[in-house]
Order: structure tokens, then sequence, then C-alpha cells
């Protein structure tokens, strides 16, 4: 030993047999266990989980020593050489020549009694997201926005930005988040949409991947009052294509992840499947009558209510379209149908399995006189809308757009209970640390 190169190699590296048989290890002791003048240490770093053994007489007396007291959690660099074990995780271990404790951990507080309560493992999020699931929810996460940015790419949106301090309510006033603007009041963008619209003269296709805020009173497992969303509007386009969009953007998010996450897939008990595209196309009345064979109807006119939706959605096997809702049940600037002026071009991407709402979008209203009437007929504030308007007074075309929830996505993909396993760190009604 000592002349040989240990290179830097990750677990995936190593398991993959694409490093070299001399390697260098960088992680997160994930378990460990000593028998004898032998130690067992699983290693955790970002792109998995690789074994280490140390044998006493193998490696220096101090450095065995580490090994064999090193506790869970602490950092550690390790050299050594790569062989076959079958029954080492991902068959491979590295029988060590050096071990060092870059930065060692005090006694893990999460203990298996302390995993059983879900409001403690909030409590230490900071320290509970490097558990399997939590590192499995967050890559799937992480495939779910690479596929957005592809495919968003792919097909000549422009990516962009707007703000985040607004003053206009783009989804009504009940879930605005004021604050204080040097003396004016602003408000926590609810979407981005505006400034998409705004932009479309600019860029004719545009997207945008952002956080919104709504303060929603609602303890559910679909709500998060911080979330991110991705958004698109198309200029000269109708709510036909937009739904198409979305069928695509959501079916290339279930192919990447099964295409690269099936390990994580696993360790979250999830089964996923392909979704074949056309997603079926509900509409408002035919779920409106599902749910009323179920004993759950409502009145034409509301909104579905979250129990109907679940029902429908818990009909369905793939992701689809509840669409052509009512105007009461949607914002002032969904464009309405020419022959049935109650009836929004309109539609809510549902994903099956109960879990309900992914997406939402429609065709928005073009005319200035048509979205002044419609202001001033429920009522909002227009000078909060001036700007809004006058994109009608200067080329506005028929265009159409979307928002989908990147948690809601990620929750249904990766098969998740709860949306804020979704979320690295979730803001909810009872939740603003850590
Ligand atoms: O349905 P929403 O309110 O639609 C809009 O904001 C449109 N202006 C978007 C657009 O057309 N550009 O929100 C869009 C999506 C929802 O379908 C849902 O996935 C997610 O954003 N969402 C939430 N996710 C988590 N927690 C909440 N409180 C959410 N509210 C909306
Ligand atoms: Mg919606």
């Amino acid at each position: 030993m000592g002349e040989e190169e240990f290179r830097p190699a990750t677990a995936a590296e190593i398991a993959a047999g694409s490093a070299g048989p001399n390697v260098e290890v960088r992680g997160w002791v994930a378990r460990k266990h000593a028998v004898g003048g032998l130690v067992f240490a699983i290693v955790r770093d970002g792109s998995g989980y690789i074994q280490l053994s140390a044998r006493k007489g193998s490696l220096k007396a101090a450095d065995f020593e580490a090994a064999k007291g090193v506790t869970r959690e602490s950092a550690v660099r390790a050299q050594g050489t790569v062989r076959s074990d079958e029954r080492a995780p991902g068959g491979k271990e590295v029988s060590v020549s050096s071990f060092e404790v870059v930065a060692k951990a005090e006694s893990w507080p999460i203990t298996k009694t302390a995993a059983r309560s879900a409001s403690y493992l909030f409590d230490k999020r900071h320290l509970s997201i490097r558990g399997p699931k939590a590192i499995a929810a967050m890559k799937i996460r992480t495939e779910v926005i690479g596929a957005a940015f592809d495919y968003f790419r792919e097909n000549g949106f422009y990516l962009i930005s707007a703000p985040t301090f607004v003053q206009a309510a783009v989804e009504g006033g009940s879930t605005l988040f004021k604050v204080d603007y040097f003396g004016k009041e602003a408000n926590l963008s609810q979407s981005a949409q505006f400034y998409e619209e705004a932009a479309l003269p600019a860029l004719q296709k545009v997207w945008i991947f952002q956080p919104a805020f709504r303060a929603e009173k609602s303890k559910t497992p679909k709500h998060l009052t911080e979330f991110w969303m991705i958004e698109a509007e198309q200029a000269f386009v109708e709510q036909s294509e937009n739904m198409k969009v979305q069928e695509e953007l959501l079916s290339k998010a279930v192919e990447r992840v099964l295409e690269n996450r099936q390990a994580e897939l696993k360790t979250l008990g999830r089964t996923l499947k392909q979704p074949e595209v056309p997603f079926p196309r509900i509409s408002y009345d035919e779920a409106r009558s599902m749910a009323e064979k179920k004993g759950l109807g409502f009145e034409w006119g509301e909104d579905v209510p979250t129990e109907a939706e679940r029902a429908v959605s818990l009909s369905q096997e793939s992701p689809f379209f509840i669409t052509d809702y009512p105007l009461s049940a949607r914002s002032f600037y969904h464009m309405t149908y020419s022959d049935r002026p109650k009836v929004t071009k309109s539609a809510d991407l549902i994903a099956p399995e109960g879990i309900g709402e992914l997406a939402t979008g429609g065709q928005r209203i073009h005319d200035y006189d048509e979205l002044m009437g419609r202001i001033r007929g429920q009522d909002l504030p227009a000078e909060s809308f001036a700007w809004y308007l006058e994109l009608r007074k200067f080329g506005m075309p028929p265009h159409s757009g979307f928002g989908i929830g990147v948690e809601r996505t990620t929750r249904w993909i990766a098969g998740l209970k709860h949306i804020r396993s979704a979320s690295l760190f979730p803001r909810t009604t009872s939740r603003i640390s850590p």
C-alpha cells in the first residue's frame, strides 16, 4: 500500500464498477457495526450507499479505533480497495486502509421511537432529510423539475422570471399574504401568470419556475403556504393545445423518473406506470354526475368539492382532465364559450389514485372591454389590474396557459402520503421552521 493513488469516487460509481480499484470515499455514516477485529460502516454520499470494512491490522491502529468508535451521521473520509461482495448493499465493498472522522456527530436524536412522530420528524427536518425516503423524494423531485427544463427548451419556450412582491391578486383575495412594502400594501405572488401574459408579445411562448404563496387556511395533505409552480403561457394558442402541453410535460416527468429513479421508487414502495397520451377529458358536467352517483352531488356552478374530486380521481387509472368549469368557480380572467357564457375554456389536470388536482389552466380573455366588464362585474379593484388591462389595448391575441404545482406533482409521482414530504423545508399553516 502507500504508493497507490486513491481517486475520489462516489458510491454509485463504485457500485456500477466505473471507479478504479483504489478509491477515496467521502460521506456520512448511516450505520455501523463492529464484530471483533472487523468494523462495517455503511456510508452515504449524494449518490447512494457504500459499505466500508475496516479490518484490524489492515490500517493504522488509530484509524481502526476511529472507525470502531465512529458515530452515526459523522462525516468521514476513507481510502481503500474495491471488492465485490454479494452481502454488501450494491454488491461492492471498500476494504479500507485509512479512515478519518472529518466531522464527528453527536448522539443521533432521531431514534426509532422518536421517528414514529411525524411532527417530531418535521421539527427536526434539518436532520431527518438524511433518511432514505426523504432523499428518494428529493431525487424524484429533481427529475420532475429537470424534465420541465428539457421539455420547454425542446419546445421553444423561453424561461422568464417575475417579481414575487406584487399588487394584483391573480387567484382571489382570500389567500393573499400581505406584506408592508415601505408603507404601501403589497402581496406575495400567488401566480406569475399576469407577467407571463405581458411577456407574450415579446417572446410568444414562455414558462416560469418560481415560488408561489397562498395563505391557505386548509390543513390538508395537498396544501402548502409556499410552493413551487411551473407555469407556461402561449400566444395564438387555444385551450385544446394548452392541454396538450400539460399532458406532454407530465408524461415526460414520469418517463424521466421511470428511467432514472427506479431505486428511489422502490425505497418509497411506489409502483408507477407511464400514462398514455392523450389523457382522458371528462367535462365538469360528467364529473358532477359521476360524483352524484357516488352520493357526492353538488350544485352546478360550485367548484368541484374535494371529496367529489377525490371520488372521480379514484375512478381513473391515469391522469385526466376535468374541463369546462363554470365561470362562477374560476378566476375573473377566464374566457367563456361564445354559445355558453357561463362555461369557461378551462381545465384542471387531475392525478388518479385519489390525489386530485395537479394543474389548472385555461384560455384568457384577450379583449379589453370584456375583461373590464368582468373586473367591474366582480367588484374587483380595477386600479391594481391597470397594467394587466392595458395589455389588451396593445395587440393581445387569443392565448392560454397553465400552472402545475411541483410538490403536488412530486407527491403523486413518488406516491407520498402528504405534500410536505415533497418539500425539503415545507411551509404549512402550522410550520415556519426549520
Ligand atoms: O390552480 P391554481 O390556483 O392556478 C393558478 O394559479 C393559475 N394562475 C396558474 C396559471 O394558469 N398560470 O394553482 C396552480 C397549481 C395548482 O393546480 C396546484 O398544483 C398548485 O398550483 N397549488 C398548490 N400547491 C400546493 N399548495 C397550495 N396551497 C397550492 N395552491 C395551488
Ligand atoms: Mg386550481
